[in-house]
């Protein structure tokens, strides 16, 4: 394959969507992001905008009258790339080490979307398409952002398409070929506490004035129990558990419980829910996490103060069938049913998305498992992933249309964290197995 120029360059612009300060390069990219498909021959490239958000980017080809419209997803967002001492080399200044290539965005998502990108370059650069070919490509989604979700809703015939094809998740090994048919749902958002007018020395008030950082631990400590299970009234009502093809699927992939909790988590246990797998605990059972709590004093040294107010971060992972509305009704109760005397704690809801299931049946899926088989001579694994892609759902809702999860990053890319890598033979063998899905996809 030729230069990689074009890769390097888009993944050299910081387009971190959820911080304001970023907002130009965000922007940046997506005019990159049109560019690349303005340059692979698509035509009607157009940024699609909406006040106050960042730009979708479109694009089509459809000149295969009769032959199946496939729709392509990715984003060209990303998440900040913070604690930056902890990179190599610079999370924005791109570089090949060894077999892989080394940037914020590498695998999540910038590096699996060119994939897709030139794949259809390719094709189109040698003549014209077996099938219908379009691009939607979003700048939110690390950040929750609706701009996606209003467009999908809105019924822009833009959006007609017999599958979605989507870049975006992991293999299950190096080798492995993985097509996602399962994603867990998000319902993010803070824990508000505030007790005393201001900051107060712990000294001289410690004993009588509440602490809104204790307050946050008690009730935390209230919603999820030292199990792991969530202790909020009706929360399980609607998880069901896996079926039980998939469960004897899970069993045959090659998984060492010991291996994973060495290079994956680097912890001295895992933790969560007894009496379920690793699989079960992370692609079909809801989760409740903190991400952060701001609040008192976190500085060198020490200050003895009792902050006046906190805030934690929390997100629930949500599976299929659960109902996101009704778990914010029932974190926001729980919340205010756990709040210990003398302070008042609210929950606020940030954002949320549903999860999905994807019939492995489904003649898209069932074209890209074998055009995957193909390439990398393995035969495709169904698995499902515990993160989020909540335009998959809203893709079924709305466009009644499936997604083929097609990912092409290894568990080891380290994506969210530092040192974010793309494993450059899959970018390689993926656009190769994208190109034979396209081929597959016109007798479908
Ligand atoms: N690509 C990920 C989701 C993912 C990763 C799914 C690996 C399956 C396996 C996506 O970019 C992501 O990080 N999504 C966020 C969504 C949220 C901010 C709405 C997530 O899962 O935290
Ligand atoms: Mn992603
Ligand atoms: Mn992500």
């Amino acid at each position: 394959m030729d230069s990689l120029d074009d890769l390097l360059h888009w993944l050299r612009i910081p387009s971190i969507s959820s911080d304001p300060a970023y907002q130009n390069d965000t922007r940046k990219a997506a005019e990159f992001t049109a560019h690349l498909l303005r340059q692979g021959k698509l035509e009607n490239v157009d940024l699609i905008e909406s006040p106050g958000r960042h730009p979708l980017v479109y694009g089509e080809w459809l000149h295969a009258p009769g032959k199946p419209t496939l729709l392509f997803y990715g984003h060209y967002d990303v998440q900040p790339p913070e604690p930056l001492e902890e990179w190599t080399s610079p999370p924005f200044e791109p570089v090949i080490r060894g077999e892989n290539l080394y940037a914020r965005g590498a695998a999540d998502d910038k590096g699996l979307l060119y994939i897709l990108i030139r794949a259809v370059s390719n094709i189109l650069a040698r003549g014209n398409s077996p099938v219908n070919l379009k691009f939607l490509i979003e700048g939110e989604e690390e950040s929750g952002g609706e701009h996606i979700t209003e467009f999908v809703a809105s019924g822009d015939s833009r959006l007609k398409a017999d599958a979605v094809i989507i870049a975006d998740t992991e293999m299950f090994a190096p080798e492995l070929p993985t097509i996602c048919v399962g994603l867990r749902g998000i319902v993010y958002g803070e824990i508000h506490v505030e007790a005393s007018r201001q900051d107060l020395h712990s000294g001289v008030y410690g004993g009588v004035a509440p602490n809104p950082i204790q307050a946050i631990a008690e009730i935390i400590t209230t919603l999820k129990n030292r199990d792991g299970h969530i202790t909020i009234p009706g929360f399980y009502d609607r998880v069901q558990p896996p079926t039980a093809e998939e469960k004897r699927a899970w069993a045959r992939l090659p998984f060492d419980e010991k291996k994973y909790l060495e290079t994956e988590i680097g912890a001295p246990a895992l933790t969560g829910e007894p009496g379920f797998s690793v699989f079960e605990k992370t692609w079909a059972r809801p989760t409740f996490e903190v991400h952060g709590i701001r609040g008192g004093f976190t500085g060198e040294g020490a200050k003895t103060v009792i902050p006046a107010k906190a805030v934690a971060k929390i997100s629930v992972r949500t599976v299929p069938h659960q109902r996101n509305e009704e778990v914010v009704e029932q974190l926001t109760s729980a919340v205010a049913r756990a709040t210990p005397q003398g302070v008042y704690a609210r929950y606020v809801s940030l954002h949320t998305g549903e999860g999905s299931l994807v019939d492995p049946r489904n003649a898209f899926v069932q074209a890209a498992a074998l055009a995957m088989t193909e390439i990398f001579r393995k035969e495709t694994v169904f698995t499902r992933g515990g993160g989020s892609i909540p335009i998959v759902s809203e893709f079924e809702k709305y466009l009644g249309i499936p997604s083929v999860l097609i990912g092409f990053g290894l568990p080891d890319d380290n994506i969210h964290a530092p040192n974010e890598k793309l494993y450059l033979p899959n970018l390689h063998r993926g656009i190769l197995a994208t190109e034979r899905l396209i081929e597959l996809s016109a007798s479908l």
